[in-house]
């Protein structure tokens, strides 16, 4: 007779103990003891719908919630063994279960798979970390808006190919900002309606042969219902995928974010000042300081959209139904859950400590003509095709810069002499408050409209 493993999972189909190596090697409890009260909630669940349909009796449900509750408080209070022979999170909770419940605690497992638990698990982790994620961006929207506010009327460059282009406002600026992380919000919404779908019950692959009640343990897990295919259930990670993508944009609009906030750092453009408890020094030289946390954020958002390609690719070559492969999922998905809520938070903490520097963006908004586009438009508005105003304004940009004056500092005469049609009028749209003041349609630029733009978006909240 050959050697029983009592070890070992599905001990008694193997002659041989597992090599060590492998052993460790396929075993996923170092991370995936991460879902262990998500794999409980799903264990009280099913233990529930078990007894409904007389496969557990009353008291053998008692002991499998009291077990399950023992377990609860060992692992918070960080007194749970681990142990890598129990392969994965949830053949170790079964197996403390069972000692310390004993008979009912075997009966747990019935009509169910790791397959089908184990993606079970996965969708109520994300929606739990999706719920986090959302109240950081949450916080980051209102950081954004209250500096918005304070700068509806603040004055600076806005920039095409990074070079000064027209004037707008910082609130303005502040709130395309705004936009970009509404935009993300909607997309973990929809992503979160496909998580919350349950796989439980479709077992290993085919479904099982007692009666279950998928609806009842959805109802219990606030699922919003059963899925359609089993196989489907057990193999499919395109809500992880879907997850990972609404990451990768967050991040790369933080990335952006950064991105301009560690320009506008610089003693180049001195837009802004990041707060010294935001920034840190240099070992070596004395004077600097440096916006680490945008940096930090810039360089994680790489990161992330690994773990995009990593899924992406986890996935394309598996036939139906499980693989081993997707206990691959997990790491990836862990790591942008952490990276995205780290990163929010730094965000939501630094922005209302943002100062701006308004001279300096004023400033820098006077140079680089960026009104012409405003002088145009004003000989527009007095009969000429923009084509030819085009042209005109052109040539008057060229004596700007030929002697080295804004627009708005050539003498009437001088403009006369490029068209008639102007008048002493035109300064007004030539000063940088008219140029924006005039921008004050849905989407502008203007003091008025930004500060409408933000009641609005106060009041979705
Ligand atoms: N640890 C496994 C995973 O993360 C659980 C499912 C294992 N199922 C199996 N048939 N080996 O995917």
């Amino acid at each position: 007779m050959a050697t029983v493993n009592t070890d070992k999972l599905s001990s008694a189909r193997f002659a041989q103990a597992t090599d060590t190596f492998v052993e460790i090697f396929t075993a996923s409890v170092n991370f995936d003891q991460r879902m262990a009260l998500q794999d409980i909630e799903g264990s009280l669940a099913h233990a529930k719908m078990l007894c409904k349909i007389d496969i557990l009796n009353d008291e053998e449900l008692a002991d499998i919630i009291n077990g399950l509750n023992i377990i609860i408080k060992e692992i918070e209070q960080g007194e749970f063994n681990w142990s890598i022979k129990q392969e994965d999170v949830h053949m170790n909770i079964e197996a403390r279960l069972t000692a310390l419940i004993g008979i009912a605690g075997k009966k747990l497992h019935t009509g169910r798979s790791r397959n089908d638990q184990v993606a079970t698990d996965i969708r109520l982790y994300l929606r739990s970390e999706i719920d986090v994620i959302n109240m950081q961006l949450t916080r980051l929207q209102h950081a954004i808006l209250d500096l918005a506010e304070k700068h509806a009327e603040t004055i600076m460059p806005g920039f095409t190919h990074l070079q000064v282009a027209q004037p707008i406002t910082f609130g303005h600026h502040l709130m395309a900002w705004y936009e970009m992380l509404c935009r993300d919000k909607e997309r973990l919404d929809d992503c979160y309606k496909r998580i919350n779908i349950m796989p439980l019950g479709a077992a290993a692959l085919a479904g099982t042969s007692y009666p279950i009640d998928r609806h009842m343990t959805a109802e219990l897990l606030g699922f919003s219902r059963p899925s359609n295919n089993s196989l489907d259930s057990v193999s499919d990670r395109d809500f992880a995928i879907e997850f990972t993508a609404a990451g990768s944009l967050i991040m790369m609009h933080l990335s952006r974010f950064s991105e301009e906030l560690i320009l506008w750092a610089s003693a180049q453009f001195n837009f802004i000042d990041i707060p010294d408890a935001f920034c840190t020094g240099s070992s070596i030289m004395p004077q600097k300081k440096n916006p680490d946390v945008p940096e930090l954020v810039r360089g994680k958002a790489g990161r992330v959209s690994g773990h995009l390609i990593s899924l992406l690719m986890l996935m394309k070559g598996q036939p139906l139904a499980y693989n081993k492969d997707n206990q691959e999922d997990k790491e990836p998905l862990f790591d942008t859950a952490d990276t995205l809520i780290n990163s929010l938070r730094a965000f939501a903490d630094m922005i209302p400590h943002i100062t701006a520097k308004k001279d300096n963006m004023y400033n820098a908004a006077k140079q680089g003509f960026a009104t012409a586009t405003d002088l145009a438009d004003y000989l527009v508005r007095k009969g000429m095709a923009f084509r030819d105003a085009h042209e005109i304004v052109g040539l008057a940009v060229r004596l700007g810069v030929d002697t080295q004056r804004d627009l708005s500092e050539l003498s009437l005469e001088e403009l006369q002499h490029f068209s008639s049609q102007i008048d002493q009028d035109v300064f007004d749209i030539l000063k940088l408050e008219g140029s924006v003041a005039a921008r004050k349609h849905i989407g502008g630029t203007a003091p008025e409209t930004v500060r409408k733009a933000i009641k609005s978006a106060r009041s979705q909240f």
